[in-house]
C-alpha cells in the first residue's frame, strides 16, 4: 500500500460537480413495476399522518400517444416542507434514514424508471401553500406555490410512461393489485386499515360526460394474506408464530406454516386461492416473506436463501414470514436485504431450527394423524375386516405386572403401533410385553423401520422363540383423513 507522507507533495484543486444525468440514471435499476410504485407508496406511508388512515391514489392514464400517457400518485399525507424539497430532490439527500425513508433514492428511481417527471405537488401539514416543481434537478430550480384545494399531501405525476408500466386490465386483476396487497397485507388489514390504496386505469384517449379520461378499471387494493393449515389442530394458524431470533446487533421474528391442501381449504370453509394469487401453493410461490417496517421487501424462494440447494416441489406448501426488526438493511434498490453477516447469521440459525425439528416437508398422513386415532382405526380393521376377521379385539391391553399397555390385542395377538420409524428397541418393547403377557406373536407396526429392527426380531426369534413381524403402516388401510366425527374426538 502507498505511504502518501513518503512523496513529495504539490496541492492542486479540482472540482466535482454534480451531474443531471444521474437523475436519469437512477432510473437504471433492476425493479419491477410493483418495487417501482412501491418506492412511492412507501414515501407516502412515512408520511403518515399519525392517527388517522393514509389515502393512497394511483391513477395510470393510458394513450396510443405515448406522450400523453402518465401516471399520478398522490396521498393525504403530512407533505414536504418547503426547506426540505431541495433536500428530498437530492439523490441520497436524506439518506442513512431507519424508516421507510432510507436511501434517499426511492422517488428519483421511481420516476427515472416510470417515464420522466411532470410535475410534483406537495403541501406540508403546517404549511399554507402548495409548492409545484416540474423537474429534478440539481442547482437552482423554480418552485411555484399555488394555491391548490387540499388540506396537505403530496402528488407526485410522471408523464411519457415506459414499457414497465403495464397496461392491460388483466395484469392489474392478476398482478399488480394482488402483490401491492401482499406486499402491504399489514397496512391492509381488513380488520383495522391503516391506509386505502386504489388504483384506476383511464383511457386518455377517451373523454367520459365531464370531459376527463374515461375509467377503464379501478381497483381497491385489498390486503392479501398466507392462508395456513395446522396439521393438528386443523385451523388455519402456523405451526411456528412470532418465534424469535436474535444475535448481536440484529434481532428478528419468524413464523412458520403449511399451506392448506385444496380439500383443506374446503375444511376451513374458505375459498380456494386463484391461481395467480401470491400465496398459491407452487414451485414458484414458495418461500418466506421478507420483511421490513412492516412491509414485504421479497417473496423469497427457499433456495434464495441458502435453505435448500436447488427448488423442489416438496416444499410447495411451506408458507412463513420473516420479520426483520433490527440490524438489517435493504440494498439501494430495495427489493433486497443486504446480505450481511447479521442476514447470514438468521438465516443460519433459521436453517437450523428448520433442520432440527424436521419442518421444512410437510409431514403426511400418518404424522398428522394421532396416534390413537390410528390405534383405533387398527383395531375396527382387524374386527371389521372380511378375510380372517379378530374376535376379541381391546386397545390398550395392559399387560400384568408391566407398567404399559399393548395398543391393540385381537386375538392372543399383540399389535404395537408407531407413526414414524420403529427401532430394535422398540422391537423389544414388544417383546417385553409378550414375554410377561405370554403372547406367542406380535406384529410391530411402523411407517419404516432402521435394520436395528429386523436385527431385533431375528434375534428374538432364534434366543426366545417369539414370532414378530414387522409390518409398514401402509398395509393397513387406516391412514385416509379424519372425517369431521374423528376430528372432535382425537384433535384437541
Ligand atoms: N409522498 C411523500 N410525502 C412526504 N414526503 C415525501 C414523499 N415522497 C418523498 N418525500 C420526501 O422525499 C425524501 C426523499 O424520498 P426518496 O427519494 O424516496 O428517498 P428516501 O425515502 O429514502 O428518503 C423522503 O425522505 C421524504 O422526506
Ligand atoms: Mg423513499
Amino acid at each position: 500500500m502507498l505511504n502518501i507522507s513518503q512523496y513529495q507533495k504539490k496541492i492542486e484543486q479540482i472540482t466535482v460537480e454534480p451531474s443531471n444525468a444521474i437523475f436519469k440514471e437512477l432510473g437504471n435499476n433492476n425493479y419491477d413495476f410493483i418495487e417501482l410504485i412501491s418506492e412511492l407508496i412507501d414515501n407516502s406511508i412515512a408520511a403518515k399522518v399519525d392517527g388517522t388512515p393514509l389515502n393512497i391514489k394511483i391513477e395510470i392514464g393510458l394513450s396510443s400517444n405515448q406522450k400523453e400517457t402518465y401516471l399520478i400518485i398522490k396521498d393525504d399525507g403530512c407533505g414536504i416542507k418547503k426547506e426540505n424539497l431541495g433536500k428530498a430532490i437530492t439523490p441520497a439527500g436524506f439518506s442513512g434514514g431507519k424508516t421507510l425513508n432510507e436511501h434517499g433514492l426511492g422517488m428519483k428511481q421511481a420516476v427515472a424508471s416510470l417515464g420522466s417527471l411532470s410535475y410534483l405537488l406537495t403541501k406540508a401539514i403546517d404549511e399554507k401553500v402548495t409548492s409545484y416543481i416540474d423537474k429534478f434537478e440539481f442547482g437552482e430550480i423554480s418552485m411555484l406555490q399555488i394555491d391548490y384545494d387540499w388540506n396537505h399531501g403530496t402528488e407526485i405525476c410522471v408523464k411519457n410512461l415506459n414499457g414497465i408500466v403495464p397496461t392491460s386490465q388483466q395484469k392489474y386483476t392478476m398482478y399488480v393489485v394482488p402483490y401491492l396487497g401482499a406486499k402491504y397485507k399489514r397496512f391492509l388489514k381488513s380488520d383495522n386499515p391503516k391506509m386505502q390504496l386504489s388504483i384506476a386505469l383511464l383511457d386518455v384517449d377517451q373523454l367520459d360526460e365531464n370531459e376527463l379520461p374515461l375509467e377503464i378499471q379501478a381497483w381497491k387494493v385489498q390486503e392479501v394474506k398466507q392462508t395456513y393449515f395446522h396439521p393438528n389442530k386443523r385451523q388455519n394458524k402456523p405451526i411456528v408464530l412470532n418465534k424469535e431470533f436474535k444475535g448481536k446487533g440484529w434481532k428478528a421474528k419468524f413464523t412458520f406454516g403449511y399451506a392448506p391442501t385444496n380439500e383443506e381449504y374446503e375444511e376451513l370453509g374458505l375459498e380456494l386461492p386463484k391461481p395467480y394469487s401470491p400465496y398459491v401453493v407452487s414451485i414458484k410461490k414458495q418461500g418466506f416473506d421478507m420483511i421490513t417496517h412492516d412491509r414485504v421487501i421479497n417473496f423469497s424462494q427457499f433456495h434464495e436463501l441458502g435453505f435448500v440447494n436447488v427448488p423442489h416441489n416438496n416444499y410447495n406448501y411451506v408458507r412463513g414470514e420473516i420479520d426483520l426488526l433490527n440490524g438489517f438493511s435493504t440494498s439501494t434498490t430495495k427489493n433486497f436485504i443486504l446480505k450481511d453477516k447479521n442476514l447470514e447469521e438468521l438465516l443460519n440459525q433459521i436453517k437450523s431450527y428448520l433442520e432440527e425439528n424436521g419442518l421444512l416437508e410437510r409431514k403426511n398422513d400418518p404424522d398428522e394423524l394421532p396416534e390413537k386415532l390410528l390405534r383405533d382405526r387398527l383395531a375396527n380393521y382387524l374386527k371389521g375386516r372380511t378375510i380372517e376377521p379378530k374376535k376379541d379385539v381391546k386397545t390398550e391391553y395392559t399387560v400384568q405386572g408391566l407398567a404399559g399397555a399393548i395398543d391393540v390385542y385381537a386375538d392372543e395377538e399383540a399389535y404395537e403401533l408407531k407413526k414414524g420409524q420403529a427401532a430394535g428397541l422398540d422391537v423389544y418393547q414388544l417383546f417385553a410385553y409378550m414375554d410377561m403377557g405370554s403372547i406367542s406373536k406380535g406384529y410391530l407396526v411402523a411407517k419404516s423401520f432402521t435394520t436395528g429392527a429386523q436385527a431385533a426380531v431375528d434375534y428374538i426369534k432364534q434366543n426366545h422363540s417369539k414370532e414378530i413381524l414387522i409390518v409398514q403402516l401402509d398395509e393397513f388401510p387406516i391412514r385416509n383423513a379424519p372425517n369431521s366425527e374423528e376430528r372432535k374426538k382425537y384433535f384437541k
